[in-house]
């Protein structure tokens, strides 16, 4: 990979730089990985436009690696911790993080606690930071390679991270005939025009923090008896979603995009260290939504991702009915509502 190119001989300068990033919601999700954090199915996402992580970065010569760290103008050692375990993985390719300090200020847009998954917005914007940094020390304007550096570097961070970098819809994993893919970093999807303004409300059932990472979750897929018949349904799952998006076909979306989620909570239930992030409340909104749509034909379909909270995804015409839905029916089942829609991605400050 040539942005990868000259990377021994970087000296650390003095460089400051502030990215926001999006998060992200998977539609085939990434739920195992392989080697040094490949994923071990391809996965697509929307990219969000109201959840963002903003990320300040200064960067100074030091004589070893350091890492600060303020989350809204407080110190976080223990954020600052995993970026510096993170830069210190990353120096052995990149020596120039061996003699940098970088302090970082960062601020969510979404509420804080919300049981949002920060860690894709908040990962792609501190990458976007290290890409700027890199392109500045090598005396180079940001070019095409600029965002499949900063998504390699987010990847490596965290694996839905690396598709926080694009907007609109991203994939990200090596599949078949779509050569542009890789398991490196994400690519840009074009999807068909009536999905621009797709709607996700996003239901908050629990902010409470969850049982078991993501990270010890992609761990317990090493030994899972169904890991196999799951990467085989979740390529299945992609060429379905991706030929459906590319036709413009919400219904076939829809039905993949539910079963992708009750597919990664089954794994849970049923993984030799068994747990569950599902909550009584995320059964009952599904439950509803499933009711309702039968009833309405009003075509509005669920996700999860690895916590209790409903992303309820839809096409923009329905706003109105979907909202009322979620406010009338739904109520006394959520603790918030964040309305989301379809992001252009990250945004240099
Ligand atoms: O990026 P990680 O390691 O936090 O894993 C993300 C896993 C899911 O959100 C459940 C699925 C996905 O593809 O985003």
């Amino acid at each position: 990979m040539d942005f990868l190119s000259g990377r021994s001989e970087l000296q650390a300068k003095d460089f400051k730089t502030k990215w926001q990033a999006p998060s992200n919601i998977a539609l085939v999700k990434y739920w195992g990985k392989k080697g040094h954090q490949l994923p071990s199915n391809p996965s697509i996402s929307l990219t969000l436009s109201h959840c963002q992580t903003q990320s300040e970065l200064t960067f100074s010569p030091s004589e070893q690696l350091a890492v600060e760290l303020f989350l809204d103008g407080e110190s976080r050692p223990s954020f600052a911790a995993k970026i510096q375990t993170f830069l210190e993985k990353l120096s052995s390719d990149f020596p120039v993080f061996k003699n940098t300090k970088v302090v970082v200020h960062t601020h969510n847009t979404f509420p804080h606690g919300t049981g949002i998954a920060s860690s894709a917005s908040g990962m792609a914007a501190v990458a976007l930071c290290l890409a700027d940094y890199l392109y500045f020390l090598k005396g180079k304007d940001r070019d095409d390679n600029f965002m499949k550096l900063a998504s390699f570097f987010a990847r490596l961070a965290s694996g839905s991270a690396s598709r926080s970098v694009f907007g609109g819809m991203v994939s990200w994993g090596e599949f078949a005939d779509e050569a542009q893919m890789s398991d490196l970093f994400a690519t840009p999807f074009t999807a068909h025009e009536s999905f621009n303004d797709l709607c996700d409300s996003v239901i908050i059932v629990s902010s409470e923090e969850k049982v078991v990472s993501s990270r010890a979750g992609h761990g317990r897929m090493g030994d899972h008896p169904y890991a196999e018949a799951r990467f085989t349904e979740a390529h299945k799952n992609f060429k379905r979603t991706i030929d459906a998006l590319r036709a413009g076909d919400w219904k076939t979306v829809g039905h993949v995009l539910e079963n992708e989620a009750l597919q990664l909570h089954a794994l849970m239930l049923t993984s030799p260290e068994s747990y569950t992030l599902l909550k009584p409340n995320s059964l009952l909104a599904i439950e509803k939504i499933r009711q309702w749509r039968q009833a309405t034909g009003v075509e509005a379909y669920f996700t999860l991702d690895a916590g209790p909270n409903i992303h309820l995804l839809y096409l923009k015409k329905d706003e109105k009915s979907v909202k009322a839905f979620i406010e009338n029916e739904l109520r006394g089942a959520y603790e918030q509502v964040i309305h989301d829609q379809r992001g252009a991605g990250p945004a240099l400050c």
